[in-house]
């Protein structure tokens, strides 16, 4: 099958030397990545800026912001039959980036942010019938409501809630995995690794 896979996090530019990001080392999108190449699937992967090596055989895109993110996700999602969301793309971005670097002045400084797409729920609604959408939920609170919601309100077919304290930068993660059945499955503080395998052997089962 035709994996597409997100990981890492996007930087959203206030000037030219400033920008917004998140914690996100881009260790589980990665390790999902290697998870499905080694069990035989072809992988794009597209990825924020990190420093992990590509792994092997897969398709590395990179890119900087949300909205290069949502371009490369929509040129390659037509063809995709597994899309697997685990970049910690920003909500926000600034509405007026500056060309120039930005100058101290005194006083404090107000930023105007606007939203960027929601590429997920962008994904929830072209969503072809053979597609399996997979998306992230990383919460510091009502870790199981949050997730189901975001299952139901994006039209995900999984999605795959941790807990923002166990997910970010960490090599081990513990998730709750769930799908629109109903169904439910615990994985406790697991390698990144091996957690990748587990997850995508529950979700092609
Ligand atoms: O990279 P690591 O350090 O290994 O950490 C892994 C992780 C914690 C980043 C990962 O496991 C994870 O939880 N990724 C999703 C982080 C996130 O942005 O969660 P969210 O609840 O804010 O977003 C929900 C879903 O919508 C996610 O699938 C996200 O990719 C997607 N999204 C969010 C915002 C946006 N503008 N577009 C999106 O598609």
């Amino acid at each position: 099958m035709k994996f597409l896979i997100t990981a890492g996090p996007t930087r959203e530019k206030i000037d030219p030397v400033r920008f917004i990001t998140n914690y996100s080392s881009g260790k589980m999108g990665y390790a999902l990545a290697a998870a499905a190449q080694k069990a035989g699937h072809q992988v794009i992967l597209i990825s924020g800026p990190v420093v992990l090596p590509c792994p092997d055989d897969v398709e590395r895109i990179f890119v900087e912001s949300a909205a290069e993110m949502a371009a490369a996700v929509h040129k390659n999602a037509v063809n995709a039959d597994v899309i697997i969301m685990a970049a910690a793309v920003a909500d926000y971005r600034p509405a007026h980036p500056e060309t120039s670097k930005m100058k101290k002045m005194p006083g404090d400084l107000m930023l105007q942010l606007e939203r960027t797409e929601d590429i997920l729920a962008s994904l929830g609604k072209s969503k072809t019938g053979n597609q399996l959408l997979i998306g992230f939920a990383a919460e510091t609170d009502d870790l199981e409501k949050n997730a189901l919601g975001k299952l139901q309100r994006k039209n995900l077919d999984w999605i795959a809630a941790n807990w923002v304290k166990d997910g970010f930068g960490t090599a081990s993660n513990s998730l709750i995995l769930f799908n629109r059945n109903g169904d439910k499955f615990v994985f406790e503080n697991t390698e990144k690794e091996l957690l990748a395998k587990r997850m995508l052997e529950t979700i092609l089962k």
